[in-house]
């Protein structure tokens, strides 16, 4: 194995929309489509669908759901021995996507709520060189995790979606730090003056890390202690639905890391390779490419 992804497992209620509702407003659509999701299971396929080992720690409930959830990860061999079954219900999020493909989603965490730490052993993170952490799961067995893997020398990747609170002792301990826009902003608190690259390489040097924040179709811009910092275009794509895209960038990411082999500028570029062909189809995780498709988009 080469990467744990320790996170959320959903299943998403798609629901295609024409306009997000307003307060106190109801939108009626025609339909909804069930499927797996979650930002930690969305990850984990994008690791495996890169062509990288991956375990994937998570926690679902004892129902239904649990199964359309961890579907996909079953079907492409994703290890799954340290999820755990809960007494809670599933995680399931609401995923609104408008005629544009963006998305506004409400996640009921449920099952997420008891992942812990201690479901990683030492043997497994020994046996790994990547750790990716987002935050729809305990704020405080992430960093209990966090503090093990950066004792047992494993980058840890994390993502900071969604930016509910700043976890100051987890950044302490993270190589590289994966945002967008929004979420760089509110870690920087407000200034709003600021370029994309400037706050980039604010967030590396306080927070001593690799930091990569993701621009939608504008590519990404990345900032390290070590060079100046630069961005990422992104190819030009007919977008039908954002959801997971962010998800598809961490665990390419994170997937071209463990590889060892790679310069941050190569990881970067991989990854946004692939995100931008993630937007180009429905589903959070059927939108994820395989490492094939990457390879033949960029020609
Ligand atoms: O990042 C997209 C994911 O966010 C969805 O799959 C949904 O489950 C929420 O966790």
């Amino acid at each position: 194995m080469s990467v744990i992804v320790f996170g959320s497992a959903n299943v998403d209620l798609v629901m295609p929309v024409s306009t997000f509702p307003m307060p106190g407003e109801t939108v009626l659509t025609q339909s909804y489509h069930p499927v797996p999701g979650g930002k930690g299971a969305n990850q984990a396929l994008a690791v495996k669908r890169a062509g990288v080992p991956v375990n994937f720690v998570g926690a679902v409930g004892k129902d239904h759901f649990a199964d359309c959830a961890l579907s996909l990860l079953r079907g492409e061999a994703v290890g799954l021995e340290a999820t755990i079954v809960s007494d809670r219900p599933t995680g399931c999020a609401v995923v609104m996507v408008d005629t544009e493909g963006e998305n506004s989603i409400v996640v009921a965490s449920g099952a997420n709520l008891d992942v812990r730490a201690h479901q990683v052993s030492d043997a497994l993170l020994q046996s790994n060189r990547v750790l990716v952490l987002q935050q729809e799961v305990s704020f405080e067995e992430n960093e209990s995790l966090g503090c093990r893997a950066q004792q047992a020398g494993l980058k840890i990747v994390l993502n900071l979606a969604p930016a509910t609170r700043i976890p100051e002792g987890l950044l302490a301990n993270t190589d590289f730090l994966i945002v967008n826009e929004v979420e760089a902003k509110f870690l920087a608190g407000a200034q709003p003056h600021v370029s994309m690259t400037e706050l980039a390489e604010h967030l590396a040097n306080t927070y001593d890390c690799g930091t990569l924040i993701t621009l939608g179709p504008a590519g990404c811009v990345v900032a390290s202690g070590d060079e100046h910092a630069f961005g990422v275009d992104a190819p030009g794509v007919e977008v039908v639905d954002t959801t997971g895209a962010g998800d598809t960038f961490t665990g390419y990411f994170a997937a071209l890391l463990a590889q060892e082999r790679l310069s941050l500028r190569q990881c970067a570029a991989g990854a946004t390779q692939a995100a931008s062909l993630a937007c180009t189809r429905m589903g959070a995780q059927s939108g994820i490419p395989y490492a094939q498709d990457v390879l033949r988009a960029k020609g």
